[in-house]
């Protein structure tokens, strides 16, 4: 089976992405399950209840997250519920949500996705690593294929992720940056592995922001509204192809689709 990883979804103009350039992607890559994260869909940070339907009347069969999922509080309620949007796993207990999940592709395999948040330069929460063996725990009976969403800032955390996961999920697929990084592989016992999906959004900016008020940020340090770019519009992401059978990785290919 194909799987299709849509990286960091950001605002309108990368919702915009998803809806026209998706239908297309997943016919001529013959994908037939679809992840994409959803963390930075309203306005650049956070996702609403109605934002999450659009990603998913647009084909996205799970939503995964990361540092910017509590932006707006609307989503607190629906992320109880939903087993479709996912949170990092690694948040401490009592934090709303399921940071895994098995859905069921078009022709009927179950999938399962987890998603995780790193810690290194970022909020300390709990292990990822030690969270992903948990979370594979809970979900390697109900699904031979299982991909992981690693949202994390630094590369060597999501690559040691790679060698400690390999042979035990199908993928494991790097988000937050915002740039897609091109190191993707198989590693040897059957895990597809990318640093970076990347970004699905405008790329005429500062990872998906009016780059005049970052840079205007970064020389003066004052406080700053940043709005969203709007130029260079991408769907960037990945395609997996995965034998269902035992859940190893047969190729990764790197997707950068302009609007
Ligand atoms: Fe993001
Ligand atoms: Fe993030």
């Amino acid at each position: 089976m194909r799987i299709l990883f849509i990286g960091d979804i950001v605002g309108e103009p990368g919702r915009r992405a998803v809806a026209e350039l998706l239908p297309g992607i997943k016919k001529a890559n013959d994908v037939e399950f679809v992840i994409g994260n959803g963390e930075n869909v309203a306005g650049g940070s956070g996702v609403t209840p109605a934002l999450a339907d659009e990603l998913l009347e647009s084909g996205i069969d799970v939503i995964t997250s990361g540092d910017h999922i509590w932006k707006r509080k609307e989503i607190i309620d629906r992320i109880d519920s939903d087993r479709r949007i996912l949170r990092p796993a690694n948040y401490p207990s009592g934090a709303p949500g399921f940071g895994s999940t098995v859905i069921k592709s078009e022709s009927g395999i179950e999938v399962g996705v987890i998603n995780l948040i790193g810690r290194v330069f970022m909020q300390a929460l709990e292990c990822p690593f030690r969270a992903a063996k948990e979370e594979i725990e809970k979900i390697k009976n109900k699904a031979r294929v299982i991909v992981v969403d690693m949202h994390a800032e630094a590369t060597s955390e999501k690559i040691a992720l790679g060698w400690y996961l390999d042979g035990q999920v199908s993928a494991i697929i790097g988000t937050h940056t915002h740039v897609q990084t091109a190191d993707e592989k198989v590693l040897p016992n059957g895990t597809a592995f990318l640093s970076d999906a990347g970004m699905t959004g405008p790329l005429d900016g500062v990872i998906g922001r009016k780059k005049e008020q970052i840079l205007a940020r970064f020389l003066t340090q004052m406080p700053m509204k940043f709005e969203m770019a709007e130029g260079d519009i991408q769907l960037q992401g990945a395609v997996i192809d995965i034998d269902d059978k035992t859940g190893r990785a047969n190729t990764i290919k790197r997707i950068q689709k302009k609007l």
